[in-house]
């Protein structure tokens, strides 16, 4: 039987990649499409991943002498050439696109005016092109974007979020009620927040006018760094973000453990937050790719995310397993400090997710990870110097806050 051809934008990424080796692992036919650009934020940044990350060219050298299985890889913009992502869909008429490919650091995008505009002119056209593309080719192809839970908004309600659309009871003029059902309201917390926002409602205008089959997969923060996959050879390891733009909570929390610096708590550490395993989202994807919508249904929204914790708590069960000390800062974000949230996440596990929870010794893997290549951290990169507003930058200059948690 022929295999089902799956092209995965951004598949050099932290979850790109590890997502590419398990399709290919699975039976797909995977073709990589990456700039690299996020290779390069790392140099303009003068930081790198903790691991050692090889070329792609490397990495899937290796991983077809291990397997047999060829990963094609090509090299050039989403959102820049839109040329050749169109012939791309044409020549290979893939069954189905893995959209990764978006600057996707909150704090990057907060940066500056300059990073500020890379992220919304990055991300929108990247996810436009794709979806130009796909109404110009004709073919009939499934796409899976990568979301974030962000889209929500981290208020404080007493609602357990929804998978995606809100069913609201609205009065009309007669004094009857309509039941609708909306998508959940939108609630950008950065401007990286905010091109997810905007391309949701892209997803919206597009399936309703082109009738185009789209799954959106609002995801809470990945940990963890490996998967079998990435496992099977030092050739396939997959990059580890620990600077204060790029890294995620969790990871940054153990790497700052392995190297012996105190846990980077913002503000309080109430701030409540979805997240999931690497290799559960890498599942995740592949559940969705297997249970595509059908030709008519709307926007398919699942919440890709296994757990919820505040960074508080986080930061304590670090502390337990590492030994290492918790130091409360400044919070450089525009946000409560402290939320509540609950979200609803039966989509997943009623197609067969088992989750991967932080209670099954994946932390102390990642630990392990970080203290073997701790060498490698820069030190001077561990602190987040973005900042979302004028004030607070000039707030936080050399201040932490009171240890008060
Ligand atoms: N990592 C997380 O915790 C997390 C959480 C929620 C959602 N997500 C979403 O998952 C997706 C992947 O995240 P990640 O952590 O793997 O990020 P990443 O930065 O490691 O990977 C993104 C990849 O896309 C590539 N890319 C960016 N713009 C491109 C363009 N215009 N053309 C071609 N390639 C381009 C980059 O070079 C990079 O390899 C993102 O869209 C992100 O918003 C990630």
């Amino acid at each position: 039987m022929e295999k089902k051809k799956v092209v995965v934008l951004g598949g050099d990424g932290f979850c790109g990649w590890p997502t590419a080796l398990h399709l290919s692992e699975n039976g797909y036919d995977v073709i990589v499409v990456d700039n690299l650009s996020r290779r390069k934020i790392d140099l303009d940044l003068g930081t790198n991943s903790l691991t050692p990350i090889k070329s792609m060219e490397i990495r899937i050298k290796r991983w077809e002498e291990l397997t047999g299985n060829k990963i094609s890889f090509y090299n050039f913009s989403v959102a820049d050439n839109y040329h050749r992502l169109f012939s791309l869909f044409v020549e290979l008429k893939p069954d189905a696109v893995i959209h990764f490919a978006e600057q996707r650091a909150a704090p990057y995008s907060m940066r500056d005016s300059f990073c500020k505009r890379y992220t919304v002119d990055n991300n929108l056209r990247a996810t436009h092109n794709v979806l130009c593309a796909i109404v110009e080719s004709g073919v009939d192809i499934h796409l899976v974007h990568l979301g974030t839970m962000g889209v929500y908004g981290y208020q404080t309600t007493d609602l357990t979020i929804p998978e995606g659309y809100l069913p609201v009871q609205v009065e009309k003029d007669d004094g009857s009620f309509a039941h609708l059902e909306i998508i959940y309201p939108p609630g950008p917390g950065s401007v990286y927040h905010t091109t997810k926002t905007q391309d949701a409602l892209f997803f919206y205008f597009y399936n309703k006018n082109d009738g185009l089959r789209i799954t959106d997969l609002h995801q809470g923060i990945v940990w963890g760094t490996m998967t079998p996959e990435t496992s099977r050879h030092e050739e396939l390891i997959n990059r580890f973000d620990y600077d204060g733009d790029y890294g995620t909570v969790l990871n940054r929390f153990l790497m700052q453990a392995a190297v012996g610096h105190p846990l980077t708590v913002h503000g309080i550490g109430g701030q409540t937050r979805a997240f999931i395993h690497l290799k559960d989202t890498v599942q995740c994807i592949r559940l969705a790719l297997e249970n595509p919508p059908h030709h008519g249904d709307r926007v398919k929204i699942f919440n890709q995310a296994t757990e919820v914790h505040t960074v508080r708590d986080l930061a304590r069960k670090v502390s337990e397993i590492t030994g290492a000390s918790i130091r409360y800062f400044k919070n450089p974000r525009s946000e409560a400090a402290e939320n509540n949230l609950r979200v609803k996440r039966e989509k997943f596990l009623s197609l067969g997710l088992n989750p991967t929870t932080l209670d099954e010794g994946l932390m102390e893997e990642v630990f392990e990870i970080a203290n073997k290549y701790k060498n490698r951290c820069l030190m001077d990169k561990i602190i987040c110097t973005s900042t979302w507003t004028k004030n607070i930058a000039v707030d936080m200059e050399g201040k932490e806050s009171p240890d008060s948690a």
